[in-house]
C-alpha cells in the first residue's frame, strides 16, 4: 500500500482540498495526515451543497474509517481546533484526531503581531493567523508546544509513531500538504513567501515520514493560477481581465481577491521537479474551457481542453493524473489506472 503526499504546486488555492476529498473518498486511506504551515492554510470542499473549509485539521475528514492527523511540524491554534471539531460534527472527527504532542501552539499575541507589524502585514500581506510570528518562536526556542496545553490533552499523540506504524502494516496513508510551492521560504520568491518550506520533502518531515517512505508525490496545479499577498507573479492578468473571464476569486482565511495569471509551464516545470512529482492533478479545467464543466470521461474532454492537459503534460514532463472539470466532488477524471 503507497504512502501519497499531495502538495500545491504555485501559491496556495490550486484546489487541494477537493482533490484530497476525492481520494480520501475514493482510495479509503486508514490514516490521513496533515503537514504544512497551519491555520493560514484554508482548503474548502463541498459536500451535498454544503461548504465546509478547514484551517487545521485534515482535509479529508469525510472519510469516517480514517484516524485525523496533525504533523508535528504544523502550528496548532487551540480555538480554531476546537471550532472545527464543532463545524465538523456531522462527520464524527473527535474520536478520530490526533494532534502531535510536539506541534507548536499559536498565541493571541502572535496573531495580534501578525496583524499589526508593518513588515508582516503591510509589505509581505500575510494571512494575519499568527503563523510567522508562532514559527519565529520556535525557532527561538520559546514557543510553547501542544503538551503544554491541558485543553489538548484528550487529543495528543504521536503522529510520526503512527504514520511509521501504519506503513509498516501496509496501510494507506494520504498526507496533505498546505499552501504552494511559489510560497516556499526557500524555493518561493522571498521575501514574498510563507514561514516555511512548503515542499513535499517538507510536508513528509512535517508528519515524520522520511523520504524513501513516499511512493508518489502529486503536485496540483489550477488551469489559471492565483496569488494572495504581495509579491511577483510574472503571469498576472490585469483585474478587468479576470472579471471578463469569469475568474474572479476570493481567500478562504482573509477574504481578500485573488490575484489571478495565465499558466505559468516554465514554472510548473520547476514546480514539480523540486517535488519530485510522480503525477499531477489539473483543477478548475472548466473555467479554461467552459465545454469541459462535469465531463468524467477524458475521452469526452473538448479537444482544447485535451490540448491544455497535453501541452502541459509535455512542458512539464509528468503524466496528469487527476483532472477537475468542476466544483462538486464527483466532477472528476482519474487517469490513474494508465499511468
Ligand atoms: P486549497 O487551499 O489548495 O485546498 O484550495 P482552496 O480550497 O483554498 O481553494 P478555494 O477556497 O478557492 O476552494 C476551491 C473551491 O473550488 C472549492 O469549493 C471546490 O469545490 C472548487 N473547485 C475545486 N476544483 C474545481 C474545479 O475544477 N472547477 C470548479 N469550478 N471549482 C472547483
Ligand atoms: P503567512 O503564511 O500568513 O505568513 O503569509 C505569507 C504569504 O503567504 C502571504 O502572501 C499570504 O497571502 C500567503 N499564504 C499563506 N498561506 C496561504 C494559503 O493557504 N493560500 C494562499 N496564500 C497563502
Ligand atoms: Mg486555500
Amino acid at each position: 500500500m503507497p504512502s501519497v503526499i499531495v502538495v500545491g504546486g504555485q501559491w496556495g488555492d490550486e484546489g487541494k482540498g477537493s482533490i484530497i476529498a476525492y481520494l480520501a473518498q475514493h482510495d479509503e486511506p486508514e490514516v490521513i495526515a496533515r503537514g504544512g504551515v497551519g491555520t493560514n492554510a484554508g482548503h474548502s470542499v463541498y459536500i451535498h451543497g454544503v461548504k465546509y473549509a478547514v484551517r487545521q485539521l485534515p482535509t479529508g475528514f469525510m472519510q469516517r474509517k480514517a484516524r485525523l492527523l496533525v504533523g508535528a511540524g504544523v502550528l496548532v491554534d487551540p480555538e480554531v481546533f476546537f471550532h472545527e471539531l464543532e463545524h465538523l460534527k456531522p462527520f464524527d472527527v473527535e474520536k478520530r484526531v490526533g494532534i502531535d504532542y510536539r506541534c507548536t501552539i499559536i498565541e493571541l499575541a502572535h496573531r495580534e503581531l501578525d496583524r499589526t507589524n508593518s513588515h508582516l502585514h503591510g509589505k509581505i500581506g500575510t494571512t494575519g493567523s499568527g503563523c510567522g510570528p508562532a514559527n519565529a518562536d520556535r525557532v527561538m526556542r520559546k514557543a510553547r508546544q501542544v503538551k503544554d496545553i491541558k485543553e489538548l490533552e484528550p487529543y495528543l499523540t504521536d503522529v510520526a509513531q503512527e504514520v511509521n506504524d501504519a506503513l509498516d502494516e501496509g496501510k494507506l496513508v494520504l498526507i496533505e500538504g498546505t499552501q504552494g510551492f511559489g510560497l516556499s521560504l526557500y524555493f518561493g520568491s522571498y521575501p514574498y513567501v510563507t514561514s516555511k518550506d512548503t515542499s513535499a520533502s517538507a510536508i513528509a518531515s512535517d508528519v515524520g515520514v522520511g523520504p524513501t517512505r513516499i511512493d508518489d508525490v502529486i503536485v496540483v496545479f489550477k488551469s489559471f493560477p492565483t496569488r494572495v499577498g504581495a509579491g511577483p507573479f510574472p503571469t498576472e492578468m490585469p483585474e478587468e481581465e479576470a472579471d471578463r473571464l469569469g475568474l474572479v476569486e476570493y481567500g478562504t482565511v482573509t477574504g481578500r481577491r485573488r490575484r489571478v495569471g495565465w499558466f505559468d509551464f516554465d514554472f510548473a516545470r520547476y514546480s514539480a521537479r523540486i517535488n519530485g512529482a510522480t503525477m499531477l492533478a489539473i483543477t478548475m479545467l472548466d473555467k479554461y474551457d467552459k465545454e469541459a464543466l462535469g465531463v468524467t470521461d477524458y475521452d469526452k474532454l473538448p479537444k482544447r481542453a485535451k490540448e491544455f492537459i497535453e501541452e502541459i503534460e509535455d512542458k512539464v514532463g509528468v503524466p496528469v493524473a487527476l483532472i477537475r472539470t468542476g466544483p462538486e466532488l464527483e466532477h472528476i477524471i482519474d487517469l490513474r489506472e494508465n499511468i
